[in-house]
């Protein structure tokens, strides 16, 4: 390493469960991985910030004083882009600089490669002026831009793991107060797999958006009777009956109860009870295919074959779903068995070759 150059790296994040509650206002698991992004950073003389990455050939040269907005064709320069924008517009001074990506996160599958980037590049640059910075404000910052800049309606839970993560803890979040906890993971013979089912994403955004309204109509029919609901989280499963409309009754009551699964879970967890831990993870996965409708052929071969394999106490589909990555709790002298039932019968359905790999639980983003 070069003595003028800084590194820095940011982890991709796993939802161990609370899936698709972050804008419902609910309770979410997530956890930093030990895989992610490295940046390193050359500080400039000028106004210019130069942008590469070794997984991407496109490279951007970008001007301090000139406005730059969201446009298909900049692909992953958006991401760093509209955070140097934000940053400009909350008024921060930046100096020019060289930041040069790499990534051992695969990208568009479901392990939040974006919030990684985001939060890697304002951690960067806000590290050249701040000695201190304030992560909760940090993974807001980045959620902003993703919903004003990038256009995607998503909710904090990706940009809070990547900046708050925590070495072998999940971060148990309230997304109504933004208020955390540490929860230790210990998995003892276990490993958390992770099954990338190499899928490509596609209408992803509008699906999601699309969820996001669908629960959006559900708490305003349900307030319309019970206006101290503060959000759909916090319904009464009771209230369920005041849906008429099939679809939103079923989106809704993912959401309720993925609620108290998560509280479930975290109580399982507390007493290092892995097994009640796994099946309700098996629970939401079943609830994310048939409720909320958000998993499909690729995310169902892999979980369910999973969850019937030797050695397997659970596995569910984790992030947005409509592809990208299952996770799995399964005991390490079943994992060769395991990658090679699982990944054989992945195969033979869908025609596709997935990835299988044990992972670990890291820390959030940090100069190293
Ligand atoms: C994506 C979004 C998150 C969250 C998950 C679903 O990862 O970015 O905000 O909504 O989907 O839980």
């Amino acid at each position: 390493m070069n003595k003028n150059e800084q590194q820095f790296f940011a982890p991709g994040r796993v939802n161990l469960i609370g899936e698709h509650l972050d804008y419902n206002g609910g309770l979410v698991l997530p956890a930093a991985l030990s895989i992610g992004i490295k940046a390193s950073y050359r500080k400039r003389n000028d106004n210019r910030v130069l942008l590469s990455s070794s997984a991407h050939t496109l490279q951007k040269e970008i001007h301090l004083q000139d406005a730059y907005f969201f446009q298909p064709e900049n692909d992953w320069c958006n991401y760093p882009i509209g955070i140097i924008e934000h940053l400009k517009k909350e008024g921060r001074q930046l100096s020019g600089g060289e930041i040069h990506y790499e990534s051992n996160l695969p990208e568009g599958s479901g392990l939040s490669s974006s919030a990684a980037i985001e939060v890697l590049t304002a951690y960067l640059l806000l590290s050249q002026t701040e000695s201190d910075i304030d992560r909760v404000w940090l993974a807001n910052f980045c959620r902003e831009v993703e919903n004003e800049f990038i256009g995607v309606q998503c909710g904090i839970m990706d940009q809070y793991a990547v900046a708050l993560g925590k070495r072998d803890c999940a971060i148990l979040l309230d997304c109504d107060t933004l208020e955390h906890l540490y929860i230790p993971i210990v998995l003892e013979d276990y490993k958390l797999v992770l099954l990338n089912t190499n899928k490509p994403r596609s209408l992803i955004h509008s699906k999601y958006n699309e969820r996001k309204r669908e629960c959006d109509e559900a708490l305003r029919i349900i307030r319309a009777t019970q206006p101290s609901v503060a959000n759909l989280c916090a319904a009464s499963p009771y209230y369920l009956d005041l849906l008429q409309n099939e679809t939103i009754r079923k989106r809704a009551k993912h959401v309720i109860t993925e609620n108290l699964r998560v509280k479930e879970s975290v109580k399982a967890l507390r007493l290092n009870d892995l097994s009640t831990f796994g099946r309700l993870m098996n629970v939401s996965h079943q609830s994310l295919k048939e409720d909320y409708e958000v998993t499909g052929l690729e995310l169902d071969t892999l979980a369910e074959t999973a969850q019937q394999t030797r050695g397997c106490l659970g596995a569910r589909m984790t992030g947005a779903g409509f592809g990208g990555c299952a996770i799995a709790i399964v005991h390490k002298t079943a994992i060769e068995e395991f990658k090679n039932k699982v990944g054989e019968k992945y195969l033979s359905v869908t025609g596709l070759n997935c990835n299988i790999f044990a992972s670990e639980i890291g820390d959030g983003v940090r100069k190293i």
